[in-house]
């Protein structure tokens, strides 16, 4: 996981500045938004768990860290105003979502609330078999929908969101893609 989690912040390092406003959708356990806020940005933690969003807290709170933690669904974003976020990262977290409806929602979403040439990061698990895997993250069971690079290039062209790069990446198990709002 660990490894994983370095690879995310990597390629999300290589297409950042320094500072902004930056919404983690899914934060689950805080590992990017720790991350992001020790970097000196403006973070929000999103997640719809609230057992997640308690560890999160927990972790923040002992950092002494400022990170705005909100409880919600990805798919309506309400408490978020238009234009809000400078960066909005969904890693490993359209795969909950098991039918496009919801997750062209989730993107429509995502571009809604990030300002515009702001940038949204959307990174899921890469495969050509199957549709649906069985995951585990700290040892909670998930069933996850996986993409393969066209289903994710038309999901994210079919909300009219600029593709700056994607990616195939972590040994063919990952899209990782990077879209900008124009
Ligand atoms: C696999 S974890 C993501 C981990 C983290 N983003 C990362 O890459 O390290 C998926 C997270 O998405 C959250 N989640 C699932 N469905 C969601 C939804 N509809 N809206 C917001 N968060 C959701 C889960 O509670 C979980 O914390």
């Amino acid at each position: 996981m660990k490894n994983l989690i370095k690879l995310e912040q990597r390629l999300i390092d290589e297409e950042i500045g320094s500072a902004g406003k930056l919404l983690d959708i899914g934060c689950a356990t805080g590992e990017n938004i720790i991350y992001f806020s020790q970097k000196c940005f403006e973070v929000t933690g999103f997640d719809l768990s609230e057992e997640m969003l308690k560890e999160s807290k927990e972790k923040v709170e002992k950092l002494g860290l400022s990170i705005k933690l909100v409880k919600g669904n990805v798919c309506d974003m309400n408490m978020f105003k238009d234009n809000s976020f400078d960066y909005v990262l969904c890693m490993f977290t359209l795969m909950n979502l098991k039918d496009e409806v919801l997750q062209k929602q989730a993107i429509n979403e995502m571009k809604r609330v990030c300002k515009l040439n702001g940038k949204i990061f959307i990174m899921v698990h890469n495969s050509d078999e199957g549709k649906v895997i069985f995951g585990d993250w700290f040892d909670k069971k998930f069933e996850y929908r996986i993409f393969n690079k066209d289903e994710i290039k038309n999901l994210i062209e079919g909300i009219n969101l600029k593709i700056e790069k994607i990616d195939i990446v972590g040994e063919g198990k990952y899209i990782f893609s990077v879209c900008s709002k124009i």
